[in-house]
């Protein structure tokens, strides 16, 4: 077992865990954070998206240990980033997704949402090309894509 200390959603986290844990195992199983969710087994999906230290990482591509010492956001702590933990606030991406009808069944969002928090933090003024081509490692089974463009496109346009 290694000891690992990191932060998940603001606060600290201490544990002691194997080596070949997946972080998205840790933070669903140890942590319950379960609003990350696994869609693949091939590292394509991008369900599992999170923030490690702000970037966001596919979460079942890295392990546990690596990110101790390091700052997780889930979808589950995404809105007080923003907020500061008004209670229910959405995150401005987390509207955005709501008012433009970017899900459907809602299995990718978590990932989508993340993803999109990354994209325009990186670019907060994307065309449509740059939304698609930066949201292409996140796959929607419910094939919605038009309006999760249509979500991080208005996302862009309003405050953030
Ligand atoms: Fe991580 Fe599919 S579960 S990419
Ligand atoms: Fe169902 Fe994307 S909304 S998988």
């Amino acid at each position: 077992m290694t000891r690992i200390e990191l932060t998940v959603d603001g606060s600290s986290v201490s544990d002691e865990v194997e080596p070949r844990l997946l972080l998205v195992q840790y933070l669903r199983e140890r942590l319950g954070k379960t609003g990350t969710v696994i869609g693949c087994d091939t590292s394509n999906c991008g369900a599992c998206t999170v923030h490690l230290d702000g970037r966001s990482v596919k979460s079942c591509n890295v392990l546990a240990v690596q990110a101790s010492g390091r700052e997780v956001t889930t979808i589950e702590g995404l809105a007080a980033t923003h907020t500061g933990g008004a209670d229910g606030e959405l995150h401005p991406v987390q509207e955005a997704f709501r008012e433009c009808h970017g899900l459907q069944c809602g299995f990718c969002t978590p990932g989508m949402i993340m993803q999109a928090v990354d994209l325009l933090n990186e670019n907060p003024s994307p065309t449509e090309e740059d939304v698609r081509l930066g949201m292409e490692g996140n796959i929607c089974r419910c094939t919605g894509y038009h309006n999760i463009v249509k979500s991080v496109l208005h996302a862009a346009g309003g405050a953030r």
